[in-house]
């Protein structure tokens, strides 16, 4: 690997190989999404927990402050919405060039693997990485599932980060799953946690993310159940926490209460 892919690669790692990415991309399809209208905002109080922040570039541009920025994550997948058409039928929107210019550390694409926009969005990642290759830049594939969430199975999710390795993402993002060390132990490259639909309560994030962790993934990118929990900081700090502190499910929760409490 050369010099500059292993220096992005460990700028959006904290300094023990774990990370913390928060994502702020999902303007790219659902539009104005309940907490994130206006992301400038919403990621104040949070950032500091989080190694990287996942993000287009007009959120970029228009959003964060270049003076005083995460590493960047440059989300370049697109091109439909919820009021469109399928969900999957993606194209990359974003040149490299422009990633460049943005001096981001990573890029991220995703892949509906199984759906009819399978080979397109495979071929996505090929291309992707053939050009950022060349720059020395990471790219992050995203395993996404659509609305299907029957297929968030070990079998399936380690068919589709196993598949975006050998493509050559340097870092796959997956959901979480039981028997989730099927899916890291087939995996050749690093697997990040997503999130998915907001829980209830927050125990149960706490443990599939430790779960996760203790099965192999080496970190989270978890969005919604962090910046539209009524206490964004308290979960960024207990989930902070299980990454970076090896915190356990309860450790956590007593962080997540405490920092509530003030
Ligand atoms: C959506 C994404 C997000 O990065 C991903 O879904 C994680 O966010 P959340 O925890 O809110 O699901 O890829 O485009």
């Amino acid at each position: 690997m050369d010099w500059g892919m292993k220096n992005r690669l460990s700028s959006i790692m904290g300094s023990d190989g774990k990370c913390m990415f928060m994502p702020i991309d999902h303007g790219y399809f659902l539009g104005p999404t309940n907490n994130l209208e206006k992301p400038g905002e919403t990621i104040k109080p949070i950032i500091e927990y989080c190694d990287a922040l996942f993000v287009t570039r007009g959120v970029l541009r228009a959003a964060i402050n270049p003076d005083d920025s995460k590493p960047i994550i440059l989300r370049v997948s697109g091109g439909t919405s919820v009021v469109g058409g399928d969900l999957a039928n993606e194209g990359l929107t974003t040149s490299i060039k422009d990633a460049v210019r943005l001096n981001v550390s990573g890029v991220g694409l995703s892949v509906f693997i199984g759906s009819d926009y399978e080979r397109q969005t495979l071929l996505n990642l090929g291309k992707l990485v053939d050009e950022c290759e060349e720059y020395g830049i990471p790219v992050m594939a995203v395993t996404a599932v659509g609305k299907e969430l029957e297929k968030r199975d070990a079998r399936y999710l380690a068919l589709c980060c196993r598949i975006a390795a050998e493509i050559g993402a340097k870092v796959v993002k997956t959901y979480w799953c039981e028997e989730f060390e099927k899916v890291t132990e087939g995996c050749p490259v690093p697997i990040v946690i997503a999130g998915g639909p907001k829980f209830d309560t927050e125990l149960p994030v706490f443990e599939f993310v430790h779960d996760g962790m203790t099965k192999g993934a080496i970190g989270l990118n978890l969005g919604r159940n962090i910046w539209q929990h009524k206490h964004p900081v308290a979960m960024a700090k207990a989930l902070h926490a299980i990454i970076h502190k090896g915190a356990n499910p309860q450790e956590a929760n007593d962080i997540f209460n405490d920092t509530k409490n003030g």
